[in-house]
């Protein structure tokens, strides 16, 4: 008997924005109920206290628990990461969603536009590795090199963390006959795009540009979301030296009369507590708790501090010099084939099956993303500085409202593709790999719980370039789609 679950599937899916609502009730209940603060924190006894758990925190309280003799706390805001995460179909629907991340919104660009953005930053165990489009990507060679260059200290070199990367790795992607240059004993899963509709036109239509790009490779295992909760934190739960209070969101470091950092307070369940370290106070908070923190606790650029009430300690540019890979979704480039994923035609009730048990299929997919690449623009001929990230990707009805949800822009992908709709297609995301524009992070005020303001100012570098390296990526892209046999001609 054939049954039409186009419906079906698609009532399931307006459905998951509530169930991770739920799902985030559900795991914050039974913190409160299993886990008591009061016995566990004894004051005495912790070598390093890490702040956050996000995709460096794990890291960081795994590999120094690795040691019995050290006594680890790790504080972290959030809960464990949400079932739904490990279903990489939903990505979209875990960012910006006040269950799992922190909701960033950037100050207005300009004061006469009002357009601002939001900045999705997980929130929970393995942060932001718990909500991201999960690719895998070690970066540039020459980036590594020149941070050894600017701090003088020959370890950011690529030669240098080349191993640490090795060791991170448990390397199942596209180069595994390569494992000279790959780990495959390290904690961290790292495996191929499976469900890839039109990858093939892709490579193909940008080796005729002149051009090698890749398919992708994600943070995942058999299909499904591999963060470094996964990866560092839950296969340790059982250590004696390594505790983990969750819902425990860091309002300051404090210092001995040196200035070296010695206990940190946090608010948890409502109330303050406060927590002593005798060596180290970690932290981890991500880019933009990281700036806050230190100011709210008194470093940072001294005018600020005084003008937001806070006593300065010491006068660092904290929260300056911020750069952010601003990008632009190119597209939608329209497609004659049914070669994109649709989900409203392509998710069925046979495909739910095959990722339950098989891990493949559109529901491993964060959102067609299948192929990655980067290219130089002409400003930086010999450091390429344009990433091209492409999503296979027909417009269906809600998925302008996804965009417009996860970007903050109202209604413009709605509009945008409201003609579009049951069209195969590709999207590109295009990035700026090395911006030119610097904005800066603020405090809000001295409450620890109001969120910092952040200024991205992006495309105010004098010289304009970032926006002329912009205009080339996206000619390039537009290029490929229209004057290549494998794409243009063909599709
Ligand atoms: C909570 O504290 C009590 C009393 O110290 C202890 O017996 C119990 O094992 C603790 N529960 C958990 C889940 O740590
Ligand atoms: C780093 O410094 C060395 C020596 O000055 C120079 O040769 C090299 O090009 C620099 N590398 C980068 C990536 O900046
Ligand atoms: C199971 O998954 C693998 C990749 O992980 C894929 O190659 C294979 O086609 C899948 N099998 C089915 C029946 O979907
Ligand atoms: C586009 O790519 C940038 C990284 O270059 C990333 O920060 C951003 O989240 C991406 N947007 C989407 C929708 O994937």
């Amino acid at each position: 008997m054939l049954v039409d679950t186009t419906g079906l599937i698609a009532g399931l899916f307006s459905l998951v924005p509530i169930l991770i609502t739920s799902f985030g009730v559900l795991l914050e209940l039974k913190d409160t109920i299993f886990s008591n603060t009061s016995q566990k924190l004894t004051n005495d006894g912790y070598d390093f206290v890490v702040v956050g758990g996000g995709s460096a925190g794990c890291v960081v309280a795994a590999r120094l628990s690795e040691n019995p003799k050290h006594r680890v706390l790790l504080l972290e805001a959030g809960g464990n990461p949400n079932p739904f995460a490990a279903v990489p179909l939903t990505t979209p629907f875990l960012q910006n969603h006040p269950a799992t991340d922190w909701q960033y919104t950037t100050a207005p660009f300009s004061d006469s536009s009002g357009v601002s953005m939001k900045w999705p930053r997980g929130r929970g165990l393995g942060g932001s590795s718990t909500t991201n489009f999960m690719m895998y990507m070690r970066g540039n060679p020459l980036d590594f090199d020149q941070w050894a260059n600017i701090t003088g200290d020959f370890k950011w070199s690529y030669n240098n963390v080349e191993h640490y990367f090795k060791k991170m790795e448990d390397y199942h992607g596209i180069y595994k006959n390569n494992l000279g240059k790959h780990g495959r004993n390290g904690p961290l899963r790292i495996e191929p795009v499976i469900y890839a509709p039109g990858l093939d036109y892709v490579l193909e239509a940008v080796k005729e540009a002149g051009y090698t790009f890749s398919p992708l490779e994600y943070t995942q295992k058999r299909g499904r979301r591999y963060s470094t909760y996964s990866a560092y934190i839950k296969p340790n739960l059982d250590r004696p030296n390594l505790e983990i209070l969750r819902y425990s969101h860091v309002t300051k470091i404090h210092f001995n009369h040196n200035l070296k950092a010695n206990g940190v307070s946090f608010v948890r369940r409502g109330g303050t507590s406060y927590v002593t370290t005798k060596r180290e106070v970690i932290i981890c908070a991500g880019t933009i708790n990281s700036a806050q923190l230190l100011m709210l606790s008194g470093i940072g650029p001294l005018e600020h501090l005084k003008s937001v009430g806070i006593n300065p300690l010491v006068n660092l540019p904290v929260g300056r010099n911020l750069q952010d890979h601003v990008s632009t979704i190119i597209g939608p480039f329209m497609l004659n084939k049914p070669v994109s994923f649709m989900p409203p035609r392509d998710v069925t009730l046979i495909s739910i099956g095959e990722f339950v048990l098989n891990g493949s299929g559109p529901l491993s997919s964060p959102l067609g993303t299948i192929g990655i690449g980067v290219t130089s623009s002409s400003s930086s001929p010999e450091w390429p500085n344009l990433l091209h990230i492409f999503a296979s990707l027909g417009i269906y009805e809600g998925l302008g409202a996804t965009l417009d949800q996860i970007f903050g822009t109202e209604n413009y992908y709605t509009n945008l593709f409201s003609t579009f709709i049951e069209q195969d297609a590709h999207l590109v995301n295009l990035s700026l790999g090395k911006p030119r524009s610097t904005g800066f992070i603020e405090l809000k005020d001295g409450n620890p719980l109001s969120k910092p303001i952040i200024y991205p100012q992006y495309y105010s570098d004098p010289g304009n370039q970032d926006i002329q390296d912009m205009i080339e990526g996206y000619q390039m892209l537009v290029n490929l789609y229209e004057n290549t046999n494998s794409l243009g001609k063909k599709l």
